[in-house]
């Protein structure tokens, strides 16, 4: 039975990857490498240490680890400041409605998110109080595709991964709920998220209705 829902943040709540493409795009710049949309797409889902590497990679670029860390805590300089505008009428059409529908029927709700600014975005929002446990980029070391954010999510739920379904719009989110024995709602494109166990278009489309007449022998 369905007693957890488990939502990723980017994206699925809200969509920041247009200021994590500005903020990107801003130290690429600055580094003369190459950086577009499609490199973007790359990114989500996946760390900030891992962003970056792809990026560098897309560039053909090495360089030694603290000169790494140095550039992606720039980035993430400019990409916190740029959260300072996020209000409380940022959540993606429908996320609001569904979080607060989970709350007032009774069900336990996560955060697995690999983001290390997941509180300050939900503060921005004024979400905090939908969430029964956070899981952000700070509490698991594997991130997306490891299953460990989910894992850690249920865990202090006091809930089995068969028990929870995961919400998602990165492939390597759906693949790490996946590997976690988690059920999954992928949120985007068939090309992205395809391998789910349910996919809808948008979050609107995502009501609780329409959840569970999908894993109808589960509620
Ligand atoms: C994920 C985003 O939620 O968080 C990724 O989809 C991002 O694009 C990752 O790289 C890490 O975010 P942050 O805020 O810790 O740099
Ligand atoms: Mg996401």
């Amino acid at each position: 039975m369905i007693k957890g829902f488990i939502f990723d943040l980017d994206g699925v709540i809200t969509d920041t990857a247009e200021l994590h493409y500005d903020a990107w795009k801003k130290l690429a710049d600055e580094m003369g490498w190459e950086f577009d949309r499609e490199v973007n797409e790359k990114l989500r889902g996946i760390s900030r240490m891992d962003s970056i590497k792809v990026i560098m990679d897309h560039n053909g670029v090495s360089l030694n680890e603290d000169t790494i860390v140095e550039l992606a805590t720039k980035k993430n300089d400019i990409y916190v400041n740029s959260l300072d505008d996020m209000t409380q009428e940022d959540y993606l059409p429908g996320a609001r409605e569904l979080l607060t529908h989970l709350r007032s029927e009774g069900f336990s709700v996560a955060l697995g998110s690999a983001s290390k600014n997941a509180n300050k975005v939900l503060k921005q929002l004024n979400a905090i109080h939908f969430f029964d446990v956070i899981g952000d980029g700070n509490s698991v070391t594997n991130s997306k595709p490891a299953p460990d954010i989910f894992l850690f999510a249920s865990e202090k739920l006091g809930l089995r991964p068969e028990n929870c379904i995961v919400f998602e719009d990165a492939e390597k989110g759906i693949d790490a709920a996946k590997a976690g024995n988690f059920h999954s709602v992928g949120i985007g494109p068939e090309e992205r998220v395809g391998h789910a166990d349910i996919r809808f278009d948008t979050m609107k489309e995502a009501t609780l209705f329409a959840v569970k007449s999908h894993f109808k022998d589960l509620f």
